[in-house]
């Protein structure tokens, strides 16, 4: 059975399967006998952000396992995004002194992923400094936290103290995250994973993640919006 798929978006394994015979997108298959168009979309785009600027920060081992676990994913691309980087003023706050680059990257992504390590039972305020750039980019955009700790708890607190914030953005937080508790025990001094249960952890919530990232591009692009008063 030839089932033809006619300018839509093919399902990504047939449009791999059709790339693998010699197509190209858009391309027919049997030219001028019938139009097979292949409409590829382009990868999710979920960059990562680590959240601290401190020196010798544990949770940059964290950042650098996610995003070469994220890597792995064909169907996403990533980068990892250090908030110590991003140019902010330290003598004004939020949408005032937004930041081109990373407006444009928050713009065209998909969703995010926050690495956060926990301070004084909350997040550190150089990250909150950063997100407060944005506004609008971040609207129906999905979120996932990996909460870090030098304590047991993986930083849940962080994680629940981040969740009105997310929301207050407009980005749509799931609900898998990832708790790296003692986190100085779990990798080794290269940064190298020590404590292989991370591997299944961090496929877990990538998956859900993948999933609402995908679920929101689609309906941000064909449903719409509550009109506005
Ligand atoms: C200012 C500050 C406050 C901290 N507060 C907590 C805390 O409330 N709970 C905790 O488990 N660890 C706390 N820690 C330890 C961090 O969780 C620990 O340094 C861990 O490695 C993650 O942070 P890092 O990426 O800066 O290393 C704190 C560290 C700093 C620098």
């Amino acid at each position: 059975m030839l089932a033809i798929y006619r300018s839509c978006e093919l399902p990504a394994a047939a449009g791999e399967l059709l790339l693998g015979c010699g197509l190209q997108q858009g391309e027919s298959s049997i030219s001028g006998k019938i139009d097979v168009s292949v409409k590829m979309e382009r990868p999710l785009f979920i960059p990562i952000i680590l959240g601290t600027a401190r020196q010798g920060r544990q949770s940059e081992n964290v950042a650098r396992f996610v995003f070469e676990q994220t890597k792995k994913r064909v169907d996403v691309e990533t980068e990892l995004i250090y908030v110590r980087e991003l140019p902010m003023r330290l003598d004004d706050a939020g949408e005032q002194m937004k930041d081109a680059a990373f407006s444009a990257t928050i713009e065209r992504c998909d969703g995010i992923i926050l690495v956060v390590p926990e301070y004084n039972h909350g997040y550190p305020g150089l990250l909150k400094h950063a997100l407060d750039m944005n506004l609008k980019e971040y609207i129906h955009k999905a979120v996932g936290i990996c909460g870090v700790s030098a304590g047991p708890f993986g930083g849940a607190r962080v994680i629940e103290g981040l969740l009105p914030v997310m929301r207050e953005l407009g980005l749509v937080t799931i609900f898998e995250d990832v708790n790296f508790g003692k986190v100085q025990e779990i990798f080794d001094e290269e940064g190298r994973l020590l404590d292989q249960s991370y591997v299944p952890r961090v496929d877990k919530f990538l998956n859900e993640l993948i999933w609402m990232a995908r679920v929101l591009r689609h309906g941000r692009k064909t449903i719409a919006g509550v009109p506005e008063e």
